[in-house]
């Protein structure tokens, strides 16, 4: 190791450790990001810096992998960001898996004890979840994407089925980490990445609908652990730290949606939540009255009168780019002697924090941000609450229906304001597949259409005021 790596890598250990706390708050989270990157920038040019190494092979790894990410990321629509942030985690996953593998080979070279147990442990580690990061993500991504039903598949004896899973992995663990040049260990080897595979997609199918973002936090954090694994592997601590703190990052944010969701991990992970609705659109209990269409012209009458408005956006929001239109239509408002505040569910939207990334590329102003315990005590003060594109994280069967598979997730109330004012394009339901009574309230009133369609006609409005 040359002289300078251990305080370069000091020096991005600290810039990785403020960044993450520069991302906890919506005005630092870019400067925080930004941060992190020059910390794997020094990460990556000293661990480059200290030779012995093939730069062929990593410069032709470099252009390849560059190659590929920077035309997926020219190509990829905004509204598939969750789905790529899925893919990312998986590749994280098998990076970890194949370092541990290629390791691997290098210990069946030594001779015996030249090696310790921990780099044996390590190695396995890596290796199990590395693997099962890969294939877990992937179908986080199929079912992110729809390209798998967002239903959970659940079988007979699948408790059963992951349990001997569990248990042939440990074994296989032991029997290796004993004797990791017998004949038999590249065998078991070879069975345990395999294992891994299938343990991935068997922990990953029986979750649906509303779950998936614990799946996507719990995914980020595996691939951190598996990184962290590789680091003790190949003996480099930057990779230790890194891994670590993305390990402890991903776990903090499993912790927060489970909250967000009202659900235990082991209830998130085990229940098989929504197998009865996520594409039968029931769940939502009795709806009674009908849903009352209005056009923009009323919107905007009810609009223009209201002295507070509270706006809740949701994927449609995304899907539609709207973020934009709905900041112009926030300040026009605000003009017009209104306060207004952008409400804002943890799991909105498909990925953490999505919600919180448009409205800050839209500039909406900090201060109006407010989160969902912080505005669902006021909401019965707000006049307007405006629906963008949300669905599951204002459903208040949540709430009212015992029977409904989300009853207890907290929601935020927008139901409670003295007129809610839902955009969507069609009465469908939301990702999670419930029907959504909020839709048949006596205060609700849905403007059909395009998200951005809408609150421009909306902005349209105000603006010839
Ligand atoms: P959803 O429940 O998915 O509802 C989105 C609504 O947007 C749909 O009802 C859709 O109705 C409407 N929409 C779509 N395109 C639109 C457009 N162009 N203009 C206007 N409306 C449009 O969204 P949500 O309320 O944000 O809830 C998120 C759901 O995703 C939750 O179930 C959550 O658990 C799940 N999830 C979240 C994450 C994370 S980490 N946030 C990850 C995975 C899954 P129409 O089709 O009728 O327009």
């Amino acid at each position: 190791m040359s002289v300078i790596s251990p305080y370069a890598y000091i020096a991005a250990s600290i810039l990785f450790c403020v960044g993450l706390k520069m991302l906890s708050r919506a005005d630092t989270a870019r400067r925080g990001n930004q941060i992190s990157a020059i910390g794997m920038l020094i990460a990556v040019l000293a661990t480059l810096i200290v030779g012995g190494m093939n730069y062929v092979w990593i410069i032709a790894g470099v252009v390849v992998g560059a190659g590929i990410g920077s035309v997926a990321a020219r190509k990829i629509e905004m509204t598939g960001m969750p789905e790529m942030v899925a893919l990312f985690n998986g590749f994280g996953g098998i990076a970890s898996l194949l370092v541990g593998w290629a390791e691997y080979h290098k210990v069946v070279s030594m001779e015996a004890g030249a090696f310790d147990m921990l780099t044996i442990v390590a190695i396995y580690l890596a290796i199990l979840i590395g693997g099962l990061t890969f294939t877990g993500s992937l179908i986080a991504w199929g079912k992110l994407s729809e390209k798998l039903p967002g239903k959970p598949y659940l079988f007979a004896g699948q408790q059963i089925v992951n349990g001997i899973l569990v248990l042939a992995v440990v074994v296989g663990g032991v029997m290796l980490c004993m004797n990791p040049t017998a004949d038999a260990a590249y065998r078991i080897l070879g069975v345990a990445i395999a294992l891994s595979l299938v343990f991935g997609v068997m922990s990953v199918i029986p979750i649906g609908g509303a779950d998936m973002p614990v799946v996507i936090a719990l995914l980020n954090s595996y691939s951190g652990l598996a990184a962290c694994a590789a680091g003790f592997v190949i003996e480099n601590n930057v990779l230790i730290v890194s891994g670590s703190l993305v390990g402890a990052s991903g776990l903090i944010l499993t912790k927060i949606m489970c909250k967000a969701m009202n659900r235990s991990l082991a209830n998130v992970l085990f229940s098989g939540f929504g197998s009865g609705t996520a594409s039968g659109g029931g769940g939502g209990g009795d709806v009674d009255g009908e849903a009352k269409p209005i056009s923009a012209e009323d919107a905007f009458v009810i609009l223009e009168a209201a002295r507070s408005v509270a706006f809740v956006p949701g994927y449609g929001m995304a899907v539609a780019q709207a973020q934009h239109a709905v900041v112009e239509l926030g300040n026009l408002l605000e003009a017009n002697g209104c306060e207004v505040r952008y409400a804002v569910h943890p799991v909105a939207g498909r990925m953490p924090g999505h919600m919180n990334v448009l409205l800050a590329e839209a500039n909406a102003p900090y201060e109006q941000l407010v989160e969902m315990d912080d505005i669902n005590p006021i909401m019965s003060t707000v006049d307007v609450s405006v629906v963008i594109g949300a669905n599951d994280v204002v459903n208040p069967a949540a709430r009212e229906n015992e029977g409904s598979p989300i009853y207890g997730m907290p929601i935020i109330n927008v139901d409670e304001a003295g007129t809610c004012i839902v955009l969507k394009r069609s009465m469908k339901p939301g990702f999670a597949g419930i029907e959504n009574p909020l839709f048949f309230k006596d205060n609700t009133r849905m403007l059909f259409g395009d998200a951005k369609a809408s609150v421009s006609s909306l902005v349209a409005e105000f603006k010839e005021l």
